[in-house]
């Protein structure tokens, strides 16, 4: 069989890293026109990448039994002064999956069902502080809820008073790193100079400082209380043992705690603002998901996030703009025949997940938001695939479209809501993910005849 040469862009490696920076996807999907589905890349810094998108690729790279690819922790060093030394991001190999395997079981199954009712309750109170006829920027409102979420059902926070204390200050450190300036520090670690409090590094690490005193208080606290008493993340993660009887230690849980508020709350806070742009900004989308909310006549969480059409609707939001458009990067550890196209050993690869999402053959008119596309057709973990694949999948992949439903349910059924946008909503950069440019402008509208179901959510 002839060999096939993957094609490396022809334009000069600034402007690919210009247009990659100014317009991400449209440039990713000039290249796939141009090039096809393999091509090598030199946007996103000094290292050639290879870009893979196409599902059967992605199947051949990621089938566990071939152990093709590798996901080195070097590559994610960036995310260090963000995470810490001991998050699971920043770990490889054994250590990576050991981690792993102890954090996963509160994010599955049966657990889950512990939070159901509580991420309600924190929905419908947030959504009772929406004033009729205001405006107001969808991406906060969830953000809101989400940090909310993570404070009190993942860190376990139920004093009001740390409760206060920690959201303004994560929020505030949170915004610090979205700013230009933190963000290349986080990127070039010459930038990292703390020239005192009023400096942006210095800013940045005591902000830091106070999390984590505010972070190792709570988990004193916990590990003080009565065993079995308490069903948050903290106190499940406190008592999760290793295989050899050992358990975390403190900054172990400090920093695996920041590692899911920073996983967990922005991605899914970013879906959920998709998710009710897409809802509001189409008429049937929206009557035919109120219709079947409110003919479910049971207000019990686990029901509400097995219906097929609001599955759907969640599907195609994390389908159409992926709030996380590529997963991290992974080094292939032997070469690969991909297609007849030949990939050598220690080649840097990135998966593009929007790229694959926005595929003609998978999703006719990929452009436009048809949930019942998850309702008429199966797709396979390689064609739709919002949480990456292989060793660093989503760990919280279950929890995050359990949040999702549960919130947007509850949203829908207490209240009424109206898009306040002229145009179509663009999707533009945000850290590492993409998220609605602006945040989604809406309304509060007076709710009528609405509380059927809702009253009891
Ligand atoms: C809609 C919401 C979310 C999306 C779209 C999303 C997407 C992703 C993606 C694409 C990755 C990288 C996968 C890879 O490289 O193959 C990832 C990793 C990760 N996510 Fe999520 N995520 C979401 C919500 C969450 C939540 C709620 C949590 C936890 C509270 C979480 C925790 C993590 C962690 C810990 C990792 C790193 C896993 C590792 O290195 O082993 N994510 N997520």
């Amino acid at each position: 069989m002839t060999i096939k040469q993957i094609e490396k862009l022809k334009t000069p490696r600034f402007i690919q890293q210009i247009e990659f920076t100014l317009k991400p996807l449209e440039f990713l999907e000039r290249c796939a026109k141009d090039y096809g589905d393999l091509f090598f890349t030199n946007s996103f810094g000094e290292l050639e990448l290879l870009v893979v998108s196409n599902p059967q690729d992605l199947q051949e790279l990621f089938n566990p039994t071939n152990k093709i690819l590798d996901a080195p922790a070097t590559v994610n060093e960036p995310f260090k002064p963000q995470v810490g030394e001991n998050s699971l991001i920043v770990q490889d190999g054994e250590r990576h999956q050991r981690l792993r395997r102890l954090i996963m079981p509160p994010f599955h199954g049966e657990q889950m069902l512990n939070y159901g009712q509580q991420i309600c309750d924190i929905t419908q109170q947030a959504i009772q502080h929406l004033k009729v006829g205001q405006t107001f920027i969808a991406r906060h409102l969830t953000e809101d809820i989400t940090m909310t979420i993570i404070l009190k059902i993942v860190f376990g926070i139920d004093q009001e008073s740390r409760f206060e204390q920690l959201k303004n200050l994560m929020t505030t450190w949170l915004s610090l790193t979205s700013s230009p300036l933190i963000a290349s520090a986080l990127l070039l670690p010459s930038l990292r100079k703390d020239l005192g409090a009023w400096s942006p590094w210095g800013r940045y690490l005591r902000k830091r400082q106070q999390i984590n005193e505010n972070l190792m208080a709570q988990i004193l606290e916990r590990r003080q209380q009565v065993q079995g008493q308490h069903f948050d993340i903290l106190s499940m993660l406190i008592e999760a043992k290793y295989e050899d009887g050992q358990s975390l230690s403190d900054v172990e849980l400090r920093d695996n705690l920041l590692t899911l508020l920073n996983a967990g709350h922005d991605t899914t806070a970013t879906a959920l603002a998709w998710a009710l742009y897409w809802i509001h900004q189409q008429p049937q989308v929206y009557e035919k998901l109120l219709h079947e909310l409110q003919g479910l006549n049971t207000p019990d969480p686990l029901k509400i996030t097995q219906l097929p059409y609001l599955t759907a609707v969640c599907q195609e939001t994390l389908r159409i703009y992926p709030v996380v458009p590529s997963t991290f990067p992974r080094v292939t550890i032997r070469p690969v025949n991909l297609r007849g196209y030949h990939v050598t050993c220690g080649t840097f690869v990135v998966p593009s997940i929007y790229l694959t999402h926005r595929r003609e053959d998978l999703y006719p008119q990929p452009d436009k938001f048809q949930p019942e596309r998850f309702l008429n057709r199966k797709y396979s973990p390689y064609e739709f695939w919002p949480f990456g694949a292989g060793s660093r999948q989503c760990l919280g992949q279950v929890f995050a479209l359990f949040e999702m439903k549960l919130i947007l349910a509850t949203i829908l059924l207490n209240s009424k809501l109206k898009l306040e946008e002229k145009a179509p909503v663009t999707p533009a950069r945000r850290g590492f993910l993409m998220a609605p440019k602006g945040g989604v402008k809406m309304s509060s509208m007076a709710v009528e005849n609405l509380l059927l179901l809702g009253e009891r959510l």
